[in-house]
């Protein structure tokens, strides 16, 4: 088990819906050396990749991108969510629809920040369905630049998102995957993955 899926089986909260609550540490307080290691983690995973940019999309991706930017001493760009349908064409826009809170959003990224040929590293917090990191991959292509890895820290495996990204051909690396979890008993198995 790794430094993470300690954490999350210590200070994780199984809520009904197969929603985990990590608000204690992640995505709400936010424990600083943990994220740093989780930064590190990421940075040797990917560290053979010439990363020139990392991207995320707010609000919780943030804070960890900032940290994973550091660690390969290049930029982090995040991704607006704007209600607005005037977007004008200084902007690349994805749409993306969210199944935990039943709403879509169009994602925004300037233009004058995310170059042709620019090798991105995606960074968020949760994958789920995937529509937020699919929303992320268009915006990068439609740039004209490579997406080299997406880090997740917490991939919920029993949703789609993961395994369709994966099979597009993206590498995709998630610190931990949860396979399963019990709102009743608290119970969150893991994924058993040989980069630990
Ligand atoms: P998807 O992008 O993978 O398709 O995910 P989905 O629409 O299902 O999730 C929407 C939001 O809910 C995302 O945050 C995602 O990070 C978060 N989320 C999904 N499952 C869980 C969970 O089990 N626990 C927690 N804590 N969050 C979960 P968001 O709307 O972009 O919110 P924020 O980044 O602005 O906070």
């Amino acid at each position: 088990m790794n430094f993470l899926e300690k954490r999350i089986l210590k200070d994780g909260i199984v809520k009904s819906g197969n929603v985990l609550k990590v608000d204690s540490f992640l995505n709400h307080q936010m424990d600083i050396t943990l994220i740093e290691e989780i930064a590190r983690e990421f940075k040797r995973r990917f560290d053979k990749k010439p990363i020139s940019k990392v991207l995320t999309i707010e609000a919780s991706g943030i804070g960890i991108a900032a940290f994973v930017a550091k660690e390969f001493g290049v930029p982090m760009v995040f991704a607006k969510k704007s209600k607005s349908i005037n977007v004008d064409g200084e902007m690349y826009v994805a749409e993306v629809v969210s199944f935990t809170h039943k709403n879509k959003n169009q994602i925004i990224v300037s233009k004058k920040f995310l170059q042709q040929d620019e090798h991105v590293l995606i960074i968020d917090d949760f994958l789920a369905n995937g529509c937020a990191l699919q929303g992320l991959i268009s915006i990068v292509e439609s740039a004209g630049a490579v997406v080299d890895g997406c880090g997740i820290v917490i991939e919920k495996g029993f949703q789609y998102g993961g395994r369709a990204i994966r099979n597009m051909g993206y590498h995709v690396e998630s610190l931990a995957i949860v396979d399963a979890m019990d709102s009743e008993t608290g119970s969150i198995t893991f994924r058993d993955q040989k980069n630990d």
